[in-house]
């Protein structure tokens, strides 16, 4: 299981470097350029690289939404299983409604992005005006990542030189929780997921 989990992870990630990148790279980069240049050239390079992109970020959205999609239900499915927090993890910490929320933007960015490549007459609004829907497009892909670390750190926690072992290399005074005890009952797992908050202590000074 953890080869799976490691080959959905390398999938999604890969995706969201090929969505976003693309969406910065045509925004800062690609749509500057071709401003510069006069309306037949600037059609003609729009079409050639419309051509080119669109398999990419069809790849970049299947990618992203089977992987994403196995990885949350076989996640609900182990915290299910482990009884994570007495059966209360997922209510607890709201991560079914911070999904629901990158979710839907999630599906923004998708119909966004594919309109700005897409030829179809109803997606043609996007292709008018598209420094003002490459900007929407990439401030809810910013957002969705956001979103994403944010709900990854509901259970790995914050990055602290404790890491998943609980191993405590310079000790504080009031130790936090052990990471192995995250999954106990709520309040290991608040203690847990607030020792990031809890300044440590200071190392003693060498006399
Ligand atoms: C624009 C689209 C998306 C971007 C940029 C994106 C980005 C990310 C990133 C950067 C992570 C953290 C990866 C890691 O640390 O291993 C992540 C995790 C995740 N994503 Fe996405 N994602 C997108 C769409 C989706 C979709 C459509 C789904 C589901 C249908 C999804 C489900 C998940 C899940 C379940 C996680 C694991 C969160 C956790 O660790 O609890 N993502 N995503």
């Amino acid at each position: 299981m953890d080869a799976v989990l490691l080959l959905l992870r390398w999938a999604h990630i890969l995706g969201a470097v090929l969505t976003v990148g693309g969406l910065f790279f045509a925004r800062f980069a690609f749509l500057p350029a071709v401003a510069e240049t006069d309306e037949a050239t600037r059609e003609k390079l729009h079409e050639a690289v419309r051509r080119r992109w669109l398999p990419w970020v069809i790849g970049g959205i299947t990618l992203l939404l089977v992987s994403g999609l196995t990885n949350f239900l076989l996640f609900n499915n182990t915290v299910k299983s482990q009884g994570w927090a007495d059966g209360q993890w997922m209510r607890q910490t709201s991560y079914h409604a911070i999904f629901g929320v990158k979710f839907l933007l999630a599906l923004g960015v998708f119909y966004l992005a594919s309109g700005l490549v897409g030829r179809g007459s109803g997606t043609a609004w996007i292709r008018r005006d598209r420094a003002r829907w490459l900007s929407v497009t990439l401030g809810l892909a910013v957002a969705v990542v956001m979103i994403s670390g944010w709900m990854r750190n509901l259970h790995t926690g914050p990055n602290l030189e404790t890491g998943a072992t609980g191993v405590q290399l310079d000790a504080p005074a009031a130790a936090p929780p052990a990471a192995a005890d995250r999954y106990e009952n709520s309040a290991a797992g608040s203690a847990f997921r607030e020792q990031g908050d809890a300044a440590p202590a200071e190392p003693a000074a060498a006399e």
